[in-house]
């Protein structure tokens, strides 16, 4: 998969290079290449917002710099994300959806956002998608990526060694992990629960699937309903 996120601070995209990613990277398994915004921009000052027509705070992204820099990275089979507070909410269902596409843009908007503009050009040239983290405002579209090419990149087949951890953890199924635990057995006086210590396959495998179930129930009912 080929990755590309368009921003004013393309630093904030280091952390892709470590770990896990960082060596799916080396393996070809992901491209990535984050790109400076401001070098699309054709003024003396790189000049990236102005102020929105119509009056308000804040200041808005120009269309021009984001024209450019959009037409350097799309191909025929790119799908553009823009992170907004606005859009719809990211879950592990659009990750995995997006985990099969050829190549994803990340357009990481600063300040009040982008030009409407910008986002209708890139819909007459690509899948567009508005993608928000969740219910809460960042600064920027940036740390919002990071977060979704990590959940993304993670279930491109061979990213992460053991494809098996994929199917038991959180969201996989629509419920919260049940509770792990390993050695020692006894700690603080605190001890693992003894059907993780029977051997009995069934047995563990019916209290993983009730403790899921109870955890789901407790802390995230709506995933229930
Ligand atoms: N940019 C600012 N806040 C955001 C959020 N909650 N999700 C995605 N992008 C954002």
């Amino acid at each position: 998969m080929r990755i590309d996120a368009i921003s004013i601070f393309p630093d904030f995209f280091q952390v892709l290079d470590i770990s896990l990613l960082g060596k799916a990277q080396e393996q070809s398994l992901i491209q990535f290449k984050a790109h400076d915004l401001r070098t699309f921009t054709e003024d003396k000052h790189r000049t990236v917002d102005d102020t929105p027509f119509g009056g308000g705070a804040g200041m808005l992204m120009k269309p021009e710099p984001w024209g450019l820099a959009l037409d350097s990275v799309l191909t025929e089979n790119s799908v553009v994300i823009f992170p907004s507070p606005a859009g719809v909410p990211f879950k592990q269902a659009t990750a995995r959806e997006l985990s099969s596409k050829e190549h994803l843009v990340f357009a990481c908007g600063r300040y009040e956002g982008i030009d409407q503009r910008v986002l209708d050009y890139a819909q007459s040239r690509a899948e567009v998608r508005e993608i928000s983290l969740g219910d809460y405002v960042l600064n920027g579209g940036e740390v919002a990526a990071v977060a979704m090419i990590e959940a993304i990149a993670r279930l491109i087949p061979g990213v992460i060694g053991n494809a098996l951890s994929l199917d038991e953890e959180s969201h996989s199924e629509g419920l919260l992990e049940y509770p792990s635990y390993t050695k020692p057995a006894s700690w603080r006086g605190m001890d693992v629960p003894d059907v993780l210590l029977s051997g009995n396959h069934a047995e563990i495998a019916k209290w993983r699937k009730e403790q899921a179930m109870e955890k789901t129930r407790r802390i995230r009912p709506d995933l229930i309903d």
